[in-house]
């Protein structure tokens, strides 16, 4: 099984390849040599990741081709959209209308969006994400893995279930062995191409030892690299570039300092932003975004939360609710409604319809059974899998009774393909760019 699609190289351009499946042209970055015209790759997130040989690649496609173009024909089918029978408010319609044009909208605009509460408007809205996903991403989805190293932290954020102020928690750090076999059974056994590695702020590893096994995992598996460690510093994010890493999973968790300061148990919510800046000008791949249904958060901070996401680069927005954990001191919150998340994933395509891989967090699929499905149907396109091992699972509790906890990888994934397959999507992630 795999998550993501050959393609067959038909131009290279120093560092940049273009490949090709079933007439689907995409580019990405290379950084290995001896590349040639006609080998077929696999890449994830825009980086060339691994060679593969032409029969395997033969037989993969073969596999494929039967149900890629009836997956795209379906996917077109759900995404349509017809505003003028829609039978909504004259404002709500004259905003789709101009972001279907991809004209940019007034910040009111959003804000309208945000707060809209007519199930048919929300319908609509959803709709119209959903459309200029299917326009500028086609029906690729990606199905990244994560696995959670360690629930060791330092910090004390108020709304989270690993803060070190919990005293009730088993704690558990994975061994750099067992890191590396996690890897291993994630992209040899599962077909896993990239690959994020989370943990608490954790001082029980250092620098040096994380990189060597990202070297290992980089080098010997193949796979793409998120870190995701919390605020490491900029020295140590060079590190890990260097050691292969190119992706950074940090959210900001709000752009609003005041709340930030509040819940997040730390002053500055510039130094998080100074390291995710500072890792995209290394080079790495920006996966961020923010928590939902925080004290006091307003729409007009949600709007926010996401502007920022765009400005920061990311190419992965990860957006989930605030789930209560009872041994915090947010325990007596409420979650968010889950149609406020789905409003963020929309107007999060709405206004970064072109780069924006959005994910369907995990956070959202406790809140909300259907979360997946609804989430890919309103501008989501992108999914990560738990493939921690169950035995430590249940231990990364950051807050309580996460989906999927209790699933196998192998139960995960045969869900996921299941529901892709309904919804006429296919798992591959070849390129940040189509040619
Ligand atoms: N509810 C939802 N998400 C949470 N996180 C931490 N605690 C909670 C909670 N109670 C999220 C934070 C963090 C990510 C790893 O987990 O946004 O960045």
């Amino acid at each position: 099984m795999c998550y993501a699609i050959p393609g067959k190289i038909i131009e290279i351009k120093d560092k940049k390849v273009t490949v090709e499946y079933f007439g689907e042209r995409k580019t990405a970055h290379n950084e290995y040599n001896g590349l040639k015209l006609g080998d077929y790759i696999y890449a994830q997130g825009g980086f060339v990741i691994k060679t593969i040989p032409k029969y395997e690649a033969e037989a993969i496609l073969a596999t494929w081709k039967e149900t890629f173009f009836e997956l795209q024909a379906l996917d077109l089918r759900l995404s349509r959209i017809d505003l003028e029978k829609s039978g909504v408010s004259r404002r709500l319609s004259l905003i789709l209308d101009k972001a279907l044009e991809e004209m940019p909208l007034q910040d009111s605009d959003y804000l309208y969006l945000l707060e809209l509460e007519n199930k048919k408007e929300l319908e609509l809205l959803y709709k119209a994400a959903n459309f200029l996903r299917h326009k500028h991403h086609s029906n690729s989805c990606c199905v990244h893995g994560i696995v959670e190293i360690s629930n060791y932290c330092k910090n004390s954020c108020g709304y989270c279930g690993i803060s070190k102020n919990n005293i009730k928690i088993n704690r558990y750090r994975m061994s750099l062995d067992e890191i590396y076999d996690a890897a291993y059974e994630a992209v040899e056994k599962y077909g896993f191409k990239a690959l994020v590695l989370q943990s608490g702020e954790d001082a029980g590893y250092s620098v040096p030892e994380l990189a060597k096994t990202i070297k290992k995992i980089r080098s010997e598996l193949k796979a793409l690299i998120f870190i995701s460690f919390g605020e490491v510093g900029i020295p140590a994010l060079e590190e890990y570039y260097k050691a292969g890493a190119r992706g950074l999973l940090m959210r900001f968790e709000t752009s609003n300092p005041e709340i930030f300061s509040t819940v997040c148990g730390r002053e500055s919510l510039e130094s998080r932003i100074s390291q995710i800046k500072a890792a995209y000008k290394m080079g790495y791949l920006i996966a961020t975004g923010g928590l939902i249904g925080l004290p006091n958060q307003t729409s007009q901070d949600l709007l926010e939360d996401i502007k920022l996401t765009k400005e920061l680069h990311a190419e992965m927005y990860s957006f989930g609710p605030f789930i209560p954990h009872p041994e915090t001191p947010l325990k007596d919150i409420a979650s968010p409604n889950p149609e406020t998340v789905l409003k963020v994933i929309a107007v999060s395509r709405l206004i970064d319809p072109k780069n924006a891989k959005i994910l369907v967090t995990t956070g959202f699929e406790t809140l909300f059974d259907n979360a997946r499905r609804k989430g890919l149907s309103s501008g989501a396109n992108s999914i990560m899998l738990n493939v921690t091992p169950e035995k430590f699972r249940k231990l990364y509790s950051i807050y309580p009774k996460r989906a999927h906890e209790n699933e196998s990888i192998q139960e995960q994934i045969d869900s996921t393909l299941t529901l892709l397959k309904n919804l006429g999507r296919a798992p591959t992630d070849l390129s940040v760019s189509q040619t």
